[in-house]
C-alpha cells in the first residue's frame, strides 16, 4: 500500500468546477438524501469528480465537493485519502492497476510487474506519451483466474508476460482489445475446460419424454421399499437370535458368585446385631437342643428330665 498524498503543485489546477452535465448529475445525487444529510454524496461527487478530471482528483476538485456538500474541506479530503479507488496522483490515459495479492502472486503477477516497469516506467507515473500509467494494487476480487489487471473500467485475467505486453502495446497504439480471459475462458471454468455435465445425453432435448418414465420412477421406488423392508426384518432375525442365545445360558454361569450366597442373612459385625459366636449360630434363633438344655440344669442343680424353669 503506498502512501496517499496529493500530487506536487505543479500538477495541481488552479480550479476546478462541474461541467454543467456533472453539475445536473450531483444535484440529482444530492437530492436522494433527506434535508441535512447532503454529506452523504460526498462519495459519488468525488467519483464523478475524478472522472472529469482524467482519472485523478486534484486539490481543487476536492475543495469544489466540499463547497457543494456544505462540508470542511478536510472531511472531503479524509475521504478521498483513505479510499484507494480516488486517484490522488495523474494517471495515463489507460491506468493499469495490476493485483498483486497472494493468488495473483502464486500465478506470476510479479513477472508482471517487471512488464510494467519496462513498458510503462515506475509504479505511479505516467509514461512520456500519457498513454499509460500503473499502480499494484490488492485483490480485485477475480483470483479464480489470475494472474489479472484492471485496466480503466474492464478487467484482463489469465495474463501471461507475453500476452500482457501485447496487450499494452494494442491500447497504447489504440488498437482493440479483448476484455476478461486472455486465454478463452468464458467464465471462472477450469484451464482447458468445464469437467461436469458434459453428458450429451443432457442436452439431448429428443430424450425427455422417452420411454414410460413414470412406470420407470414407480418401479424404481418399489424396488427401493422392498430393500428397506427385507433390511428392517434381517435386523429384526438378527435381534430375536441373539436374545435366544442369552436365555440359554446357565443362571450360575452367569450370576457373580456373591450372589449365591443368602442375601438376606445379616453379618455378625453389622451394628444392632448379636456379636457372639453362639448367637450366631441356627439355635439362637430361640431352639436349644437337648444335650445343651441337660448340661445347663445339671449345673443349675435341676433334674437332667425336668425342663428348666
Ligand atoms: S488475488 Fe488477484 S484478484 Fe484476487
Amino acid at each position: 500500500m503506498s502512501v496517499r498524498r496529493l500530487a506536487p503543485d505543479a500538477v495541481q489546477p488552479a480550479s476546478f468546477a462541474f461541467d454543467a452535465a456533472n453539475e445536473n448529475w450531483a444535484d440529482q445525487q444530492i437530492a436522494k438524501y433527506p434535508e441535512g444529510r447532503q454529506a452523504s454524496a460526498v462519495i459519488p461527487l468525488l467519483w464523478k469528480a475524478q472522472e472529469q478530471h482524467d482519472g485523478w482528483l486534484p486539490r481543487a476538485a476536492i475543495e469544489a465537493v466540499a463547497r457543494k456538500l456544505g462540508m470542511a474541506p478536510m472531511r472531503v479530503m479524509e475521504v478521498a485519502t483513505f479510499y484507494t479507488m480516488f486517484n490522488l496522483q495523474p494517471v495515463g490515459e489507460h491506468f493499469v492497476q495490476l493485483c498483486g495479492t497472494t493468488p495473483c502472486a502464486l500465478r506470476g503477477a510479479e513477472a508482471l510487474k517487471k512488464v510494467c516497469l519496462d513498458v510503462i516506467g515506475p509504479q505511479s507515473t505516467v509514461s512520456a506519451d500519457g498513454k499509460l500509467s500503473w499502480l499494484e494494487v490488492e485483490c480485485l476480487g477475480a483470483c479464480c483466474n489470475a494472474p489479472m489487471a484492471q485496466i480503466n473500467f474492464d478487467y484482463y485475467e489469465d495474463l501471461t508476460p507475453e500476452n500482457f505486453k501485447a496487450l499494452l502495446e494494442d491500447l497504447r497504439h489504440g488498437r482493440p482489445v479483448k476484455t476478461g480471459s486472455q486465454i478463452g475462458r468464458s467464465g471462472s471454468e477450469p484451464v482447458g475446460g468445464g469437467e461436469t455435465l458434459k453428458d450429451p445425453a443432457l442436452y439431448d432435448g429428443s430424450v425427455i419424454g422417452a420411454g414410460d418414465w413414470q412406470k420407470r420412477v414407480t418401479e424404481q421406488r418399489k424396488a427401493a421399499a422392498e430393500a428397506a423392508a427385507a433390511k428392517a426384518a434381517a435386523e429384526a432375525e438378527a435381534k430375536k437370535a441373539e436374545a435366544s442365545k442369552t436365555d440359554a445360558t446357565p443362571a450360575a454361569a452367569t450370576k457373580p458368585a456373591t450372589e449365591t450366597a443368602a442375601p438376606g442373612r445379616p453379618k455378625p459385625s453389622e451394628p444392632g446385631q448379636p456379636t457372639s459366636a453362639a448367637n450366631d449360630t441356627p439355635a439362637a434363633g430361640g431352639k436349644v437342643d437337648a444335650k445343651s438344655a441337660a448340661e445347663s440344669a445339671k449345673s443349675a442343680g435341676a433334674p437332667a428330665d425336668k425342663p428348666v424353669k
